[in-house]
């Protein structure tokens, strides 16, 4: 098939590589110039594991090119996918400017019948407003559909070339039968390609996203009465997560989620319902908590060091909001880093991926270190931010060299507490009494 995906960020340029994997002719689209001129020469533009390989086979294959022009990549396409921001507006809504306005354009461009999907998050409606747009200016034939994407960053290409399931929201028959030969490649081990109204998928990907959400902050709730309780979340957490009923993923306390789609889909779907006159109780719950949890960190470091950071310096672990990303959207760490300079500290920060979007953000702010070891010359402590694989078993030996004072903060429970005990370390977790050397 011929396919236009429209917007090369995240989800687009995975959306692109992944259906030029399968054979597909892709065109991405992007109004970014600098972008497409990376990605026509073959540099990826973000890090994805196992993405840049797939992207460059399919470049040298000619499955895959790139543009700024929208008439260019549409003109022969049969599916344009929109893989658009959908950024939250000043009162929390999702801002569908960029999806608005692409659909605007394609009603002036358009030349028989296409299928146009909306990947981004969008609010139920969005299809019946794409439809809208086009049809100002088209008279030809078109389908509106909406697919949610449910990839997670870190694990992107296999999330989208072996899907859970794949969502399309249409009620057009020839429209459902483009999509399910489309996504026929990436099902063959039998998981659903589910088929319904626009309306249903629209609010399937916000479910999914607030229902994660939910975990997340009652996951830190119950961090917080273990801190209180003197119980430790560890053992809680594999506790419940063994019942199938509750399922062991996401039960992990951290220091609230981040990330360009959690914080923002809440928010929207909140919005949305208030839209509709119903408070979602829940939800505005959920987002109070995640707002707490994000200090809670700051909060033990100010105790620690007696509510005065001047002179004080840390070395910090990890940037992105998540592993194997460099994405910075909405990182903790970024609220960590903000909340200690204001205080007086100075930061020596490590990240394997991250570092060049934060510097692009922040400046010199901080200091970037180019290993996990050298940031920790003359810190008082070090806090974890991320929880990348290299920092879960670090060289404790050489750590202990480099660090000027054995403290650590770890916002992602990355050791045994008796352990790092034992190794004269204090170490301050998430939903664990600090322990106490017996010595
Ligand atoms: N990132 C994720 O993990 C993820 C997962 C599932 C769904 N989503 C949703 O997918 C959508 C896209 O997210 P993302 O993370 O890929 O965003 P992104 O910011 O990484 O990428 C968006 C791209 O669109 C481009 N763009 C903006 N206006 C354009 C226009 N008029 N024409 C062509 N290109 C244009 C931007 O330059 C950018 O490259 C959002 O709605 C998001 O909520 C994201």
């Amino acid at each position: 098939m011929i396919i236009a995906v429209v917007g090369t960020g995240y989800v687009g340029l995975v959306t692109g590589t992944c259906f030029a994997e399968t054979g597909n002719k892709v065109t991405c689209v992007d109004i970014d110039q600098s972008k497409v001129e990376k990605l026509s020469a073959g540099q990826i533009t973000i890090y994805e594991p196992g993405l840049e390989k797939i992207f460059l086979r399919n470049i040298k294959e000619e499955r895959l090119n790139f543009t700024t022009r929208l008439e260019e990549a549409v003109e022969d396409a049969e599916i344009i996918f929109l893989a658009l921001p959908t950024p939250p507006g000043a009162d929390g809504s999702a801002d569908l400017k960029y999806v608005l306005g692409v659909a605007d354009h394609l009603g002036k461009i358009l030349k028989g019948y296409k299928v146009i999907v909306n990947k981004s998050t969008v609010p139920v409606g969005t299809a019946d407003k794409v439809s809208a747009a086009i049809a100002k200016n088209y008279l030809g034939e078109y389908d509106v559909v909406s697919n949610p994407e449910f990839l997670r960053e870190g694990v992107a290409v296999d999330d989208f070339m072996k899907p859970d399931r794949v969502v399309v929201g249409t009620r057009s028959e020839r429209a459902k039968k483009l999509m399910s030969d489309l996504y026929a490649p990436f099902v063959r081990q039998g998981n659903p390609v589910i088929f319904m109204d626009e309306r249903s998928s629209e609010l399937t990907k916000y479910a999914a996203n607030s229902f994660l959400a939910t975990k997340i902050s009652f996951m830190n709730e119950i961090a917080q009465l273990c801190e209180r309780m003197g119980a430790d979340v560890d053992m809680v957490r594999r506790g419940i997560g063994s019942d199938d009923r509750i399922g062991k993923l996401f039960l992990f306390p951290g220091i609230g989620y981040g990330g360009s789609c959690f914080p923002k889909d809440v928010q929207a779907l909140i919005r949305s319902s208030n839209e509709v006159n119903y408070g979602f109780q829940i939800l505005n719950a959920v987002e109070k908590v995640n707002e707490i949890q994000k200090l809670h960190l700051v909060k033990k470091i100010m105790t620690f060091f007696k509510q005065d950071l001047n002179g004080i310096h840390f070395a910090l672990w990890g940037l992105a909001f998540k592993p194997n990303t460099d994405d910075i959207r909405e990182a903790p760490a970024l609220i960590i880093i903000e909340k200690l300079i204001n205080e007086g500290a100075t930061i020596s920060a490590y990240d394997p991926e991250a570092m060049p979007n934060v510097k692009m953000q922040i400046g010199d702010k901080i200091k970037y270190a180019n290993n996990q070891y050298q940031a920790l010359e003359n810190a008082d402590a070090l806090i974890i931010a991320t929880e990348w694989s290299e920092f879960q078993k670090p060289d404790f030996e050489r750590m202990s060299k480099k660090i000027k004072s054995k403290i650590i903060f770890d916002g992602r429970n990355l050791f045994d507490s008796s352990m790092m005990v034992e190794l004269g370390y204090i170490y301050e977790c998430i939903g664990k009494k600090r322990q106490i050397d017996k010595g």
